[in-house]
């Protein structure tokens, strides 16, 4: 497996490949590779010829007063997973190399990123559509492939790929959980052994959700009441948002209808966590 830092010698490993008539499967990562990102892989790798995962903690979509600099890296450790998981090319650009100096230009997709992680990660968004649009136009993929996990940003991507015209395909990947349910999160390792037992209240508050709306809870209300009761249950938890809007677009729903969101982040001492779950009606 190739570790490449340079976009000119990306685009020749991707020369190449397309020369001898390859399919391209990108997996855009920040690193500290655990189970839900070898699961993309793993899911690219049954759908493409050859995988190219980006590990790229990107500054842009970091807000001045969050983890960048404690962002945990690993390269050498995510270089033995990614191959496992069939990764062929691991993309690791420094920042200069993506940003050089005198760099302007970003993408904005509006009106979804004002809620939800948008709200209270002003710029976040941005920092993601424009990196990813970036490392679309350097590894020209096929298919680029994102964890539910990170909802939000799935509706972003696609709504952007979509107005952008661009020729990718976009495919969803379902969340991946510890045995006990914490959804896998590279910031889980910011949890202390107290935090990480009092973090089980997400998945646990979601699933209290997703047996009310099994046996017919439509109110949105009610929904979002059942989780934020059952979490301000837990002491070491601090509610940053818990909503439900229609999905992918992001709308004020009164009723579960149709395809619906529910989602949530939480802070556990200065560790912040998202959770969530999709109804489909
Ligand atoms: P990162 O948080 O490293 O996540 C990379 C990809 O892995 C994202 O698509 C994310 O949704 C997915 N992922 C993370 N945890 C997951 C889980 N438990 N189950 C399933 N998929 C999971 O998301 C980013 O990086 C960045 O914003 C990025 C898209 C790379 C742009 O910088």
């Amino acid at each position: 497996m190739k570790i490449i830092e340079t976009v000119a010698e990306m685009r020749e490993f991707i020369a190449a490949k397309r020369q001898a008539g390859k399919t391209i499967g990108l997996v855009p990562t920040m690193g500290a590779l655990h189970e839900g990102h070898l699961t993309l892989m793993r899911t690219a790798k049954a759908k493409c010829d050859v995988v190219v995962a980006s590990i790229f903690v990107n500054p842009t979509q970091f807000g001045p007063n969050e983890d960048l600099d404690s962002y945990p890296r690993d390269l050498a450790g995510d270089a033995v997973k990614a191959e496992s998981a069939g990764v062929e090319a691991i993309f690791h650009p420094q920042p200069s190399e993506m940003y050089s100096a005198g760099y302007a230009t970003y993408i904005n997709v509006e009106g979804i990123t004002d809620k939800l992680c948008g709200k209270s990660r002003p710029g976040h968004f941005r920092g993601v559509a424009t990196v990813v649009s970036k490392l679309f136009n350097i590894v020209q993929p096929d298919t680029a492939f994102f964890g539910q996990k990170d909802a939000q940003q799935v509706a972003v991507i696609e709504r952007m790929v979509r107005d952008l015209n661009m020729a990718i395909q976009i495919e969803v990947v379902t969340i991946v959980r510890e045995a006990d349910g914490l959804a896998r999160s590279s910031r889980n390792t910011y949890l202390s052994k107290e935090e990480r037992e009092a973090a089980l209240v997400l998945s646990r508050s979601l699933r209290l959700a997703s047996e009310a709306a099994a046996k017919g809870e439509r109110k949105a209300a009610a929904l979002k009441s059942l989780v934020e009761t059952e979490i301000k249950g837990e002491s070491l938890a601090k509610i940053e948002y818990v909503e439900i809007y229609s999905y992918p677009d992001l709308a004020e729903i009164e009723e579960v209808k149709e395809t619906a969101l529910l989602a949530v982040a939480v802070r556990f001492g200065t560790t912040r966590l998202i959770d969530n779950i999709i109804f489909n009606n």
